[in-house]
Parts: C-alpha cells; structure tokens; sequence
C-alpha cells in the first residue's frame, strides 16, 4: 500500500538495444502551470496548445477555475478566458494541488493579497514541503496564515483590505519564491520588487510581459536583478500561446540515449532557454554526441531538436553556479555519470533536499541499491562511474528503489535499468503522471524495455 493511501504501481527496467526514434517530449510543466495562471486572470480568451496535461498542470487549471476562470478544451487546444487583474473570486472549498510545489506556490501569491480565504491541501510530498518560503514575503505585504503544521500544507491564507508593496530579496534561487511574489503584486497597489541575487528561470518575467504586465529587470553592479512590477495593471489575454517542450522531460530520453550503447535519438522541439539548459551545457563537457539542430523561435523562446547517440562519458565538475539551470535534472545526471569514465561531482545541491522528495538522499540511496560509489554530502553528491567494468552489461543493477512520491526520481532510475546488467525496479511509477504521463510509452517505443514488476 500507498503512504497516500492507493495502491503502488512498481516497474522494471532491463537492459535493451540501442533506443532509436524521434520523439517529443510534453510541454514545459514551468509554462504550462503559467499559461493556466495567468490566462486564467488576463482578460480575454487565450488558447494554449502544446500544454502538459500533466496531474500537476491540471491542479492549477482547476484552482484558477474554482476562482472563476472559464478552462475548455477544444481538440488538443485549451481555451482560457480569464476573469481580470484583481478580479479573481474566493474559492468555496479547499484547493488541492496534489503533489505541486509550483501549482501551490504560485497560486499562493496569487491570491494572497485578496481580500478572502483560500485553503491549500496536497499529497503527502507536498504536505512535507516548506511553504514559509512564500509565506513569510505574503506575511510583509498583510497576508494573514493559519495552519497548524509550521508553514505546511494544510494551510489556509487570507488577504488584508489593501496589501503593501514590499522589496524583497529572494534568500535562496528559487523561481518559485520570486514568482510568488511577483504574483502577489499583480493585485496590490504600488511597485512591488523582487530582489535575485542568483538568477533562475525566467518564465514568470517574460510572460508577465508578454500578458500585458508592466515588468522592468535590471540588473545591479553585483550581479543581482531587480525585478519591479506595477500592480493592479490590465493584463490582457494573448490569442495564442505556445507551450515548448519540456526541457527537464527530455532530459530521460537524452541520457538514456547516451548511456545505452548504440542509441540515436531524435527529441524534439526542446525549450532551450538558458535558464533551463544546464544538463545540455554538462553532458556535453562530459562529451555526450548531442547535436542541437533547427535552433528557432516559439512564442519568444529558443527551441530546438536535439540528436543524441550513444556516448563515451567523462567526470566533471559540475560548478555550483549552473545548479538553479538544471535543478530538476540532477538525479538523472547522477545516472548519466555511473557510466561516466571517474568521479562526477555537483556541488551546490542544498535545494535538492526540499523537492518532491529530499532527492540527495533519495539519489544516494537508489545508487547504492544498484552498486553504484557515490559520496553524499550535505550539499553535494559524487558518483564514480566504471563504464567499462562493472557499468554497461555488468553487474550494476538489481535494486528496488524507493520513489518517495517523486516523478524524476521514479524516471531516473528506470533510465539506470535500461543500461545496466541487472534490472533495476522501482517501488512506485504513478507519479510519473504528475509531469511526463507518456513516458513509459514513450521510452517503449524507442526500444526500452519496460515491465509491470511483482508487487
Ligand atoms: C519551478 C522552479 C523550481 C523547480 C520546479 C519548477 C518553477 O523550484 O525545481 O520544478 O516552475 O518555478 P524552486 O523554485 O523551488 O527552485
């Protein structure tokens, strides 16, 4: 059984053939959670197609409705017609975001400045994680807090009469912080400023931007950018919006390729903002076969198509500053680096530990269940890797892993089992729903080998 309850769904990985295809990956789960927020408030109707209709996404899209925006689907588009700026209505029962962190946080800025309650629920990853992050800037600008579990799910917000501007510096990278933020000074009066002194995703800013928003960043003599918003703006509903590939999804296919020998694989339409191409930038120093082909626009952001083949992999260091670029892609670039030739270190990692599971230890305990040296530290992980020995067709492999409710974890480990000796077995597949609901399909179809494993 479940910790949450339902029944597990455990699945096997085992070794294949080299993985060949084109693929496309689902929609940037970052900007789709965005195009529902934000498509939900803007007047006017906007139509979203290449959303990731991801468990996650689809929270939100529920919540921006419970509020009062009018969500449709029309063939594989969706139709958003948004309420207004400042127009949002209070919600009459709990708002459940399952196991999303953005969807909560997000949404948590968003109404905090109104004037009403709004409740937030979640599963039991969601329910562990820290929301004082986004609380305590939302408790400066007026907002009121009530739960009884220190700043965890479940909780229940509500706004003043009329909230405060605040400036406030962003004390971890976290995009969800500064978007939170951002989000609550839509709706209060004055300029409303963010403060990044390390620069991550950039979504929030651009399609503030591109929704009508009155949006400046600049950036200070040290490095940090200082985001200003004007609250209670129009915003405007853009006709159509285009949601790229999702970068952090197409991580799995791209090093399944590389460390499956004699893979090709073409993935497709891949967002390749650099806030979100660290993993790309890494394995090619690690001298990953990556071509990036037809570099081109979609809807303001760089996309591209990605070949990659099957690679003799070298150790790097990953240097702390490219962390919040590939944030999400650490645990499968702990499995790229098994099958890299020495010892991979990432450094700067203490925000893996507040994720959908506290990945560090859960990457850590997945390679030792497979046989893999690594060194866990505070902040900070190492794998050494022994592609020739023990790694491709020797005796890495034959753990069960535990997913602790965590999507990448549950895909990153299924990627290990694709290359190794033995089978590698995770405890629980489900969440795989909340961001890349194709997945298995998808990694069948270039070949893996994918099963149903005993309960
Ligand atoms: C996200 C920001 C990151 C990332 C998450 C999505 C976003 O979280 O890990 O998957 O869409 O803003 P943090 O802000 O907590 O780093």
């Amino acid at each position: 059984m479940h910790e949450n309850g339902a029944a597990t769904r455990p699945v096997r990985a085992a070794r294949s053939g080299g993985l060949s295809g084109r693929v496309r990956v689902p929609g940037d789960k970052s900007i789709s959670h965005r195009a529902f927020l934000f498509g939900g408030l803007a007047a006017g109707t906007t139509r979203i197609t290449g959303l990731l209709e991801g468990e996650d996404v689809i929270a939100t899209g529920r919540a921006m409705r419970a509020m009062g925006a009018q969500i449709r689907k029309e063939g594989s588009a969706y139709i958003v017609e948004g309420v207004g700026n400042g127009c949002l209505l209070e919600p009459e029962a709990p708002l459940d975001f399952g196991n999303a962190g953005t969807g909560a946080r997000l949404t948590m800025g968003l109404v905090g400045p109104y004037d009403f309650g709004a409740t937030f629920v979640g599963d039991a990853s969601l329910s562990r994680r820290p929301m004082g992050r986004v609380l305590d800037p939302l408790r400066l600008m007026g907002v009121q807090v009530v739960g009884r579990s220190g700043d965890r799910l479940p909780l229940s917000i509500h706004g003043p009469r009329a909230s405060a501007p605040i400036t406030y510096r962003v004390p971890m990278a976290s995009a969800q912080v500064k978007s939170a933020v951002l989000l609550a000074g839509l709706n209060t009066p004055g300029i409303t400023t963010v403060i990044e002194p390390v620069m991550t995703r950039d979504h929030t800013e651009k399609m503030l931007q591109g929704f009508g928003a009155e949006l400046s960043v600049e950036t200070d003599g040290e490095g940090a950018r200082h985001i200003a918003l004007v609250g209670q703006g129009a915003l405007k509903a853009v006709p159509e919006f285009e949601v790229p590939g999702d970068p952090s999804s197409a991580a799995f296919p791209i090093v399944a390729a590389l460390i499956v020998p004699g893979s090709d694989v073409t993935i497709e339409n891949v967002l390749m903002n650099p806030t979100r191409a660290g993993l790309v930038e890494t394995l090619i120093e690690m001298g990953a076969s990556i071509e990036i082909l037809d570099r081109r626009d979609s809807g303001g952001e760089a996309v591209a198509d990605l070949r990659v083949r099957a690679s003799e992999l070298k150790a790097v260091d990953v240097p702390p500053e490219r962390a919040p670029f590939m944030i999400d892609e650490y645990p499968v670039l702990a499995v790229a680096a098994a099958f890299a030739e020495g010892t991979t270190r990432m450094n700067g990692l203490d925000e893996l530990r507040v994720k959908e599971s506290d990945r560090l230890a859960a990457v850590a305990a997945g390679l030792a269940a497979n046989g893999i040296r690594h060194e866990e530290g505070p902040d900070f992980l190492t794998v050494t890797g022994d592609p020739q020995g023990r790694g491709i067709s020797g005796d890495y492999g034959g753990g069960l892993v535990t997913t602790h409710l965590d999507h990448r974890i549950a895909m990153s480990f299924l990627v290990l089992g694709m290359a190794t000796g033995r089978p590698v077995t995770i405890d629980d597949a489900r969440m795989i729903a909340t961001s890349f609901p194709e997945f298995e399909a998808m990694m069948t179809g270039l070949g893996a080998d994918l099963s149903t494993a005993d309960r």
